[in-house]
Parts: structure tokens; C-alpha cells; sequence
């Protein structure tokens, strides 16, 4: 039986791409799953997929970017589960640009949803795996969160803040003996709705080229499942995932 059988995780951005993916990969080894996104309907779908297939799985739509519908997400999945066993940070988004079209907005909703979502998440849900001594958070950093490049500076920012985070709330779970594992993961290019989130149209369309070696969202979600399935003494802290092909 896998380790991952009966594991509670909830999935932030599970309504398409790298989260739906991996909703379903880890349904299959029978985690009971608890999906959060803005998108209701793209959430009952997964749902009823999920259960189609004999899983377990329950949604509450959540926006990462407020507080208190974390808070509520982390209460939804207690009262359903009755505990929080692994966190899978992963909703994003990644309006691209160079910093002179001066996208102000577009800054401050990436550093909402990736970096705060993300740290909104740990303040909601790693209570409980503290009480516990046990859980396991996994953070979608990127290649961007280890290489720059013109145009991607903000993304990059956020994604090199989620590493920043990552490690430090490895080193402090590990100092404070939690038994909280720490999985920080590095997709290259990967098919999803991502590329949809720039609105820039050079950028976009420099973005495509880019993304025609993409490998499914399935490869990460594999990835995702190979850190939790590891025994509870064994964290796996950096995953880098690339498309074969991909140079950079
Ligand atoms: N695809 C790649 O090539 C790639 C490479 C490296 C890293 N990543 C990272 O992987 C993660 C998943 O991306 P993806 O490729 O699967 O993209 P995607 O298909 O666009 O999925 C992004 C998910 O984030 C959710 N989301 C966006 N804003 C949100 C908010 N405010 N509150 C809650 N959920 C929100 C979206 O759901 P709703 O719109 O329904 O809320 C969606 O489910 C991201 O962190 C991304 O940066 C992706």
C-alpha cells in the first residue's frame, strides 16, 4: 500500500494545471484531497472526477490573497478530515513584462498570490501539523526562482522568494524537531494555463516559442507524489524538473 494512502493534502490552484494534475495522481494512491481556487465550477468537476474514480475529495473555494478564506480553508479541511497531513503551495500566476512597461498592478498581484498566498497558507495550516509533529509542506517555486531573465523579473522575484521560504521554514521546523518535511519544487516548462496570466503580447508570444518543448503537468504531479510517498524520516528538500530539452 503507498504511504500516501489516507494522507489528508490540500491543494491551493487545484482547478487546472500542476494542482488538477496532481490532485488526480495522488487520488489515485488514495490521498483524500481537499482543492481549493477562485473557479467553483472547475472544482466540482475535479470533485466528481475524483470521486468517479473511487477517491475521496472535497473543495471550498479559496483566494489565496486573503487571509481569512486560508483560515477557513485549513477549518474546512479539519472538519472534513480531521487533520492536515501535506500542504501543496501551488497556486500562481505569472503576468510577464520588462519593469519599463511599468505593470504595477500585475507587480503587486504576483507578489500577492505567489508570495503571500504562500506564506497566508503556512500561517493557516502548519499550526495543526505542528500540534501533530507531523506534515509535509510543498512550495511550486520554478526555474525563475533559480535563474533571471529580461522580462521575467518579478516572476523570478516571487519564485525566488518561495525557495527563500522553503529553506527557511525547513531549518526552523527541523531546529524545532516539528517532523514537518519541507519539499521545495523547480518545474521548468510545463503545458498548463499558465501562459495565459501575461498579457503582454511580445512577451506572451516570446513565451509560446519557449513552452513548445513543455512536458505534461502530470511529470510534476509524479514528482510531487515520489517526495510524499518517502518514508516520514526521509525529506526530499529540492526537486528541479525540465523538460528533456530545455537548455535554460
Ligand atoms: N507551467 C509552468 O511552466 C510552471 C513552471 C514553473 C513553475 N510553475 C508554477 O506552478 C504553479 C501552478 O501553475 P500551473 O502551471 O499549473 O498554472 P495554471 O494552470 O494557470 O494554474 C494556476 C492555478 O492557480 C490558481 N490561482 C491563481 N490565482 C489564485 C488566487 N488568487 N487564489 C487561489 N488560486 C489562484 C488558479 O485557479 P483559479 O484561477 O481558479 O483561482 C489555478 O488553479 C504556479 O505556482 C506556477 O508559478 C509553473
Amino acid at each position: 500500500m503507498s504511504t500516501i494512502q489516507d494522507k489528508v493534502v490540500i491543494i491551493t490552484g487545484a482547478s487546472s494545471g500542476i494542482g488538477e494534475a496532481t490532485a488526480k495522481e495522488l487520488a489515485s494512491k488514495g490521498a483524500k484531497l481537499v482543492l481549493a481556487a477562485r473557479r467553483e465550477d472547475r472544482l466540482k468537476k475535479l470533485q466528481d472526477e475524483i470521486q468517479a474514480i473511487g477517491g475521496q475529495a472535497t473543495f471550498k473555494v479559496t483566494d489565496v490573497t486573503s487571509r481569512q478564506q486560508m483560515e477557513e480553508l485549513a477549518t474546512h479541511a479539519l472538519e472534513k478530515f480531521g487533520k492536515i497531513d501535506v500542504l501543496v503551495n501551488n497556486a500562481g500566476i505569472m503576468p510577464q513584462a520588462f519593469l519599463a512597461e511599468n505593470k504595477v498592478d500585475e507587480w503587486d498581484k504576483m507578489i500577492d498570490v505567489n508570495i503571500k498566498g504562500v506564506l497566508y497558507a503556512i500561517a493557516a495550516i502548519v499550526p495543526s501539523m505542528r500540534e501533530r509533529k507531523s506534515g509535509h509542506v510543498i512550495n511550486l517555486s520554478s526555474i525563475a526562482g533559480h535563474n533571471i531573465y529580461p522580462g521575467g523579473t518579478v516572476y523570478c522575484g516571487t519564485k525566488f522568494a518561495v525557495r527563500a521560504i522553503s529553506e527557511g521554514l525547513r531549518q526552523e521546523e527541523a531546529m524545532n524537531g516539528t517532523n514537518i518535511r519541507v519539499t521545495n519544487v523547480s518545474p521548468g516548462a510545463v503545458t498548463s494555463e499558465l501562459l495565459e496570466t501575461t498579457t503582454d503580447p511580445a512577451m506572451k508570444a516570446g513565451l509560446d516559442e519557449v513552452y513548445q518543448v513543455a512536458i505534461d503537468a502530470d511529470s510534476i504531479a509524479r514528482t510531487i507524489a515520489f517526495a510524499i510517498e518517502q518514508p516520514s524520516d526521509v525529506a526530499i528538500n529540492e526537486l528541479i524538473v525540465r523538460p528533456t530539452v530545455q537548455v535554460v
